[in-house]
């Protein structure tokens, strides 16, 4: 029997390095990324109800900002899941914010990738994981790499997943009360002529190794000079983590967040007293 309620942790994700490629026809960008989840997560919840409903809870400044009507992307991937599976019905669903919102941190990606799984649970609907992806990567570029529970290497526009090897790490999380919108930090990487990082291979080698020195020395991420450019308080942050000790940091994503990576874990609660607000993460969470 299907069960009445099902609970799914959400987790954020950090772009290790963030290599974008060129330009598309369809608007997207070729690019290659390690994705890897961190501890901090929303929780989602889905229970048996007539209609089908989102409620998202959490500190009004996380909230605030989480579209509530069709633009809510668990909304989306509920309506998405519904089409493709024959024993679906209402359902409500609870998201519990944790994730700060358009923080290159993947939240809402999580939020609906976390949706499709628990709803696939709660109907029944016995879809495998490939299914899902197919579903979640037309949501957002981000949703397939979040189903699956571990680090990923991207390459399309998010949606092509290889798994990569990556031992636990020590972060400091830097978020901001604004973000940055995916569509212009790519537009402002065409519009300053699209410079493209190294070869990851090193840091993949590292991250694989646990060597977090040599990891610190090779994050990066091509959006950087662009949005760094235009939100100067985001290249501070970076600066401010190198500066205080961190092994390295890297904006995520198209930002506003910026990473600082630690040697263990003690290292990154005395790096994040010097940050007020930021956040201790391990990326991706030990088992
Ligand atoms: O797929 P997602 O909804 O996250 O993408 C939002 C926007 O970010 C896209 O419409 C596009 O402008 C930009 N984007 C991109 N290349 C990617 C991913 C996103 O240009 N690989």
């Amino acid at each position: 029997m299907a069960p009445r309620e099902v609970r799914r942790e959400a987790h954020a994700k950090i772009n290790v390095f963030l290599r974008v490629l060129a330009a598309r026809e369809d608007g997207y960008h070729d690019l290659e990324s390690l994705v890897a989840p961190i501890s901090l997560a929303d929780t989602v919840t889905v229970r048996e109800a007539e209609a089908l409903r989102v409620d998202v809870r959490g500190a009004e400044r996380l909230t605030g900002d989480v579209p509530a009507g069709g633009l809510n992307l668990a909304l989306v991937a509920a309506l998405a899941i519904g089409d493709a599976c024959p024993d679906a019905g209402g359902a409500e669903i609870v998201i519990e914010k944790r994730i700060p919102v358009a923080a290159g941190l993947g939240g809402g990606s999580a939020d609906a990738a976390g949706t499709l799984l628990a709803l696939n649970d709660l109907w029944g609907c016995g879809l495998d994981l490939a299914t899902l992806a197919q579903l979640g990567e037309r949501i957002g570029s981000d949703v397939p790499a979040m189903l699956v529970a571990g680090p990923a290497l991207v390459s399309g526009r998010g949606e092509q997943l290889a798994p990569a090897e990556m031992a636990s790490f020590w972060w400091v999380l830097v978020h901001f009360g604004f973000g940055v919108r995916s569509p212009d930090a790519y537009r402002w990487w065409d519009e300053d002529g699209g410079a493209r990082g190294p070869d990851p291979e090193p840091l993949l080698d590292a991250a694989a190794a646990g060597d977090a020195d040599a990891l610190g020395r090779h994050l990066f991420n091509d959006l950087e000079p662009s949005v760094f450019a235009r939100y100067p308080d985001i290249a501070r942050a970076k600066e401010g983590l190198l500066s205080a000790g961190a092994l390295g940091a890297v904006m995520s994503g198209s930002g506003s967040s910026v990473v600082g990576l630690a040697g263990d874990e003690a290292d990154a609660w005395s790096l994040a007293e010097r940050f007020p607000g930021s956040l201790v993460v391990a990326g991706p969470p030990a088992h």
